[in-house]
């Protein structure tokens, strides 16, 4: 056994940073599991980061995304051009190439444990919610109910027509997108709206899009205003656990932030990068979504079987 007092100094220190990094860590996952455990409603709010333990991009910056879509760096053609409704209309190969790609990649794509864990610790509770700015369906896919997920920018498993039109919002199960990823092409004809026979894009928020049919987001919000109303009625005490939101688009940040305030509620707040929270009630976690909730499940773990062994020694079962 190497003993600590037989080390250099150096080693020593590299040591006891060691140690003091496994602290900070274990004392953030006990901390998140605390607020867990006493809670008696869960609400998720997820972005683009959650999804990267599944093998999916996020579009962090201008590099995040064109790492993503070597050809539109290519042409440099950023985000904000190409989630455009504009782009259906000039360039509509271009803008299916990619929409197509994402749709096909996200049905291909098996969300990781992280979401399993998540769909434990929810189902375990009187209540929960999820709350995303992702359009891929990875929380229906996860097993969540469609009655309990609010995505806040729409669904790429959708269609709607480009135009203002009256046809609405349709799935887009029977469309099969052909991509040349090299050139992000749509090789295959686009889906087209069922009314007017124009073509159809996905039933997605785009940039300066005036023209998004909004009436499966709005159910879903309205579901989500029944879902905090019984928060009340309940008097549940709720926790936040949020991973993978960026702040260029804050959305799902703001939806956390105002939730907390409004319910008196903590954030977990999960994310490498940007971890800072606004106030002391909260938590950061600096790390990715999959290992921190593995982490946080076995802290859970570990609180739970020190609350069976008080029972063990507390034979008249009084309340602890
Ligand atoms: N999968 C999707 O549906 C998808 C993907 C990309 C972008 N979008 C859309 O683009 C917009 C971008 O917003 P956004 O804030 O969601 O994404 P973003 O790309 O701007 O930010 C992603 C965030 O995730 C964090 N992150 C990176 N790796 C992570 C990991 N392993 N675990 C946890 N967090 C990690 C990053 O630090 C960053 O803060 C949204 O409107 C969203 O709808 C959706
Ligand atoms: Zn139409």
């Amino acid at each position: 056994m190497v003993r600590f007092a037989n080390l250099n100094d150096q080693a020593r220190l590299a040591v006891a940073q060691n140690i003091g990094h496994m602290t900070a860590r274990d004392s953030h996952f006990k901390f998140a599991a605390e607020q867990i455990a006493k809670a008696d409603a869960i609400v998720i709010a997820a972005g683009a980061g959650i999804g990267v333990d599944s093998g999916l991009p996020d579009f962090r910056g201008n590099d995040g995304f064109w790492n993503a879509y070597p050809a539109l760096a290519k042409a440099q053609i950023n985000f904000t051009d190409i989630a455009n409704p504009r782009a259906f209309h000039q360039q509509p190969e271009l803008a299916w190439g990619f929409y197509g790609h994402r749709l096909d990649l996200y049905r291909k794509t098996v969300p990781h444990a992280g979401f399993g864990i998540l769909k434990k610790w929810a189902d375990a509770k009187k209540g929960s919610w999820v709350f995303t700015s992702n359009v891929d369906g990875q929380f229906q896919k996860a097993g969540f109910a469609k009655e309990q997920i609010h995505e806040c920018h729409g669904s790429i498993h959708y269609l709607q027509c480009v135009d203002d039109c009256v046809a609405g919002v349709w799935s887009a199960a029977d469309f099969q997108p052909e991509v040349d990823e090299e050139q992000c092409l749509l090789l295959n004809s686009p889906p087209s709206c069922l009314c007017c026979g124009q073509i159809a894009r996905p039933n997605v928020l785009m940039f300066g899009d005036w023209n998004w049919q909004h009436e499966r987001e709005h159910e879903q919000r309205q579901r989500e205003a029944q879902w905090f109303e019984k928060v009340i009625h309940n008097l549940w005490n709720v926790v936040i656990i949020e991973t993978g939101a960026g702040t260029a688009i804050p959305s799902v940040r703001h939806f956390s932030e105002q939730t907390a305030k409004k319910y008196g509620a903590s954030i977990i707040r999960i994310n490498p990068r940007e971890f800072d929270v606004p106030g002391t009630r909260h938590i950061g976690i600096p790390l990715g979504s999959l290992e921190a909730l593995r982490g946080i499940d076995d802290a859970l773990g570990t609180l739970r079987a020190e609350i069976d062994l008080d029972f063990t020694q507390n034979p008249q079962n009084e309340p602890l």
